[in-house]
């Protein structure tokens, strides 16, 4: 996300936009395959739907039975997959910033579904979308990010953005699950009041495989206290909504009732999710074939 501009930014989610309206576009057939060396529902299955949707042929790749197991690099196995004839590879990885072993050094395209606790662009850009679908603006948007933010790439990638955007950007949850980066962005503000004050409230799951140390509230602790239930909902403004980029811990960081409530965007994100991924697709695509022209001529 700190690499786009703010026009490419709104080009992606017009771009986006323009997808779910039935455009199509992409001349020749190209070749990808998604590397998740991390779980994922969501941002895999959607990649993939959006290259199929985009006439893509998908070479699959599971990272349990790769020869990354036996000990081989992920630069070699991006060199390979290169070497097989892939035009572009969507990764996800644990560690932040993977990508710095591969820039500049491979000639397929490079997607990151998400580095470790560094950025989850995909995730940050349909969630731009639905807020756009939503609001038709960023500017003046009080957008607040609740929960578990040391631990989110969301919450790095979305307050970024939406910072960059025009939206007020704020922050609440556990004080000590605050990133001291992020509160350069925006300030943190009392859960009770953000439910009362926020446009978009966007609740983050609780990412208990990244606390080191063991979750430092019981479920139902952390629920009375930061999470989203029906009392809070019912006094959030008429036209705010919730957000999720999911999976959820129901019943801890948002009620099951309200998951699938009337305010609630959360399967609109993933819905949304297919089209901004075959806009990034395409940009990318499009950027490849733009430099390799550059190199012709
Ligand atoms: N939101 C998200 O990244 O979900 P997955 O981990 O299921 O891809």
């Amino acid at each position: 996300m700190d690499d786009l501009t703010n026009e490419q930014m709104m080009y992606l989610i017009e771009t986006a936009e323009a997808f779910r309206r039935g455009q199509k576009q992409l001349t020749r057939p190209y070749y990808a395959a998604n590397l998740f060396f991390e779980d994922s529902t969501r941002t895999k299955s959607s990649f993939e739907m959006a290259e199929r949707k985009l006439g893509m042929n998908v070479i699959s790749f599971d990272a349990q039975t790769a020869s990354i197991q036996k000990g081989e690099t992920l630069y070699d196995t991006v060199k390979t997959l290169e070497a097989v004839g892939l035009d572009v590879v969507v990764i996800r990885h644990g560690e932040d910033r993977f990508f710095d072993q591969l820039e500049g050094r491979v000639k397929l395209s490079i997607i990151n579904g998400g580095d470790g606790m560094g950025h989850h662009p995909s995730q940050c850009l349909l969630d731009l979308q639905t807020i756009y679908q939503e609001f038709k603006s960023f500017k003046g948007l009080n957008v607040t990010i609740v929960g578990d933010i040391h631990h989110s790439r969301v919450a790095r990638s979305n307050a970024i953005a939406l910072k960059r955007l025009g939206a007020f950007v704020q922050f609440s949850g556990p004080k000590e699950w605050m990133d001291d980066d992020l509160l350069a962005i925006g300030r943190y503000i009392d859960f009770d009041q953000a439910v009362e004050t926020s446009d978009v409230l966007m609740m983050l799951r609780v990412q208990h495989e990244r606390h080191a140390f063991g979750m430092t509230f019981s479920k139902n602790e952390y629920h009375r206290l930061y999470g989203l239930n029906a009392e809070r909902e019912k006094r959030m403004k008429q036209s705010s909504i919730i957000m999720h980029p999911a999976p959820v811990n129901r019943g801890v960081e948002i009620a099951d009732e309200l998951v699938e409530c009337s305010r609630s965007r959360i399967f609109k994100q993933m819905a949304n999710g297919v089209y901004t991924r075959m806009a990034m697709l395409q940009f990318v695509l499009q950027q490849r074939e733009a430099l390799k022209h550059e190199f012709v001529n």
